[in-house]
């Protein structure tokens, strides 16, 4: 619930405008009271009307406004808010925002606030994908703001690609996350998940079972607590974690690369199923049947993420926890896993055929640490991510 909390709402003028109208709803429904805020630009997609009348306040939009300014000056305007939030932040305005540009009421707004700021970018896939966009969010990253979105998607522009807002439930969990109060408040933590897909020539690839069931519910889990979580996933069944950075990756060197990228962070769960081989050299043309014979595979060994990331000198986080999927002798493999990887805790589960677990909604686990074993009961996937959520948060609060 967002009961007795104040969003600061800056609409920007995109044609994903619209949505606000669904977001500020939603945002009232969860008990929120919101300050709306719209350019100039905005004014041509919604109408000040329709966003005053849904959020029950009026409209700011002018930064000379002496009535205004005599009521309440922009610099009080911008810190009356729990949080600032810019949907849809168009390109222009990231642009300003990572440029210190105040040449209006938003942006002096975003320049005066000392409010946390987070933003829903949307814009063509073209305009999110230049590099001075990609310049401009990685300055907005380091400066502290928070990104929900955007999606991949058919675009109101007709191309496809990412650049569509995230939906307006998508950011309610996003500002649920943000202004959470629970135990893993300021904590990164990185969760990998799913297969990987490694592939064989373009149309072909290896992959295994993994549904990414568990990983997307311990992202989630660990979100409920308050964490800012990296989702670094292949490409699996399970729907994504909501209010979370998703990271899409195919393959393990992808997963390897993105999953460097996101550190430093405080806690790493590497729930990724992720292949050990990949084709050595992966075809670039489909191959062909041909009389000669059978194709021959040579495999190469792909990066071991949880082994790497476990035993780094400098800037290993302060928990790795890693997955073993065993069919026999549970305890002893994972036990021994853990010393080979270095890791801190193994979750460990028996996925023989029998325990219907690989694919199934249950999930009965050991969790192998430096005290030992420990046995948890049968429960749901969900049960097993807020248990182990609870237990990253308790190890972080102590350490
Ligand atoms: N893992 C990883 N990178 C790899 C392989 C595995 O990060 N290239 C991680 C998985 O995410 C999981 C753990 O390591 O947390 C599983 O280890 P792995 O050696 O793959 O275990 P099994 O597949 O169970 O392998 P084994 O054949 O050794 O039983």
């Amino acid at each position: 619930m967002l009961t007795g909390k104040r969003i600061l709402l800056i609409i920007g003028g995109g044609i994903a405008a619209y949505k606000c109208l669904d977001l500020i709803r939603r945002l009232r429904e969860r008990g929120a009271a919101i300050t709306p805020v719209m350019t100039r630009a905005a004014e041509q997609f919604v109408t000040p009307l329709s966003v005053a009348a849904l959020a029950g306040e009026e409209v700011h939009r002018d930064l000379f406004d002496l009535t205004k300014e005599a009521e309440m000056g922009h610099i009080q305007l911008s810190r009356v808010a729990d949080l600032v939030v810019v949907a849809p932040a168009t390109a222009d305005l990231m642009g300003k925002m990572a440029n210190g540009l105040a040449g209006d009421l938003a942006t002096t707004l975003l320049m005066a606030t000392d409010t946390p700021v987070m933003i829903a970018p949307a814009m063509n896939v073209r305009m999110w994908d230049h590099p001075a966009t990609q310049r401009n969010l990685n300055t907005l990253k380091v400066d502290g703001v928070s990104v929900v979105g955007p999606n991949d998607g058919d675009m109101a522009c007709g191309e496809y690609g990412p650049g569509r807002m995230a939906e307006p439930m998508e950011i309610v969990a996003a500002i649920q996350t943000a202004l959470t109060d629970g135990p893993l408040r300021g904590r990164k933590v990185l969760v990998t998940s799913g297969p990987t897909h490694e592939p064989i020539d373009p149309v072909r690839y290896i992959a295994n079972r993994s549904s990414g069931a568990q990983g997307t519910a311990i992202a989630n889990a660990l979100r409920a607590l308050g964490a800012d979580v990296t989702f670094v996933t292949g490409p699996a069944e399970a729907a994504r974690p909501t209010g979370v950075d998703v990271i899409e990756v195919q393959s393990a060197r992808e997963m390897h690369e993105a999953v460097i990228n996101a550190l430093p962070v405080d806690a790493g769960v590497f729930a990724a199923a992720v292949a050990d081989w990949r084709v050595a050299s992966a075809s670039d043309s489909k191959i062909k049947k041909t009389k000669g014979g059978l194709p021959v595979l040579e495999f190469a060994e792909n990066p071991d993420i949880l082994a790497e990331v476990s035993q780094m000198d400098e800037g290993r986080p302060d928990l790795v926890v890693g997955f073993a999927a065993e069919t026999d002798d549970v305890v002893a493999n994972a036990t021994s896993k853990r010393a080979r990887k270095g890791c801190d805790w193994i979750v460990a589960n028996d996925v023989s055929p029998e325990t219907g677990i690989m694919g199934g909604s249950e999930n009965a686990i050991v969790l192998i640490s430096e005290d030992g074993s420990e046995d948890w009961p049968r429960m749901s996937k969900d049960e097993v991510a807020r248990a182990l959520a609870d237990r990253i948060a308790a190890y972080l609060g102590d350490s």
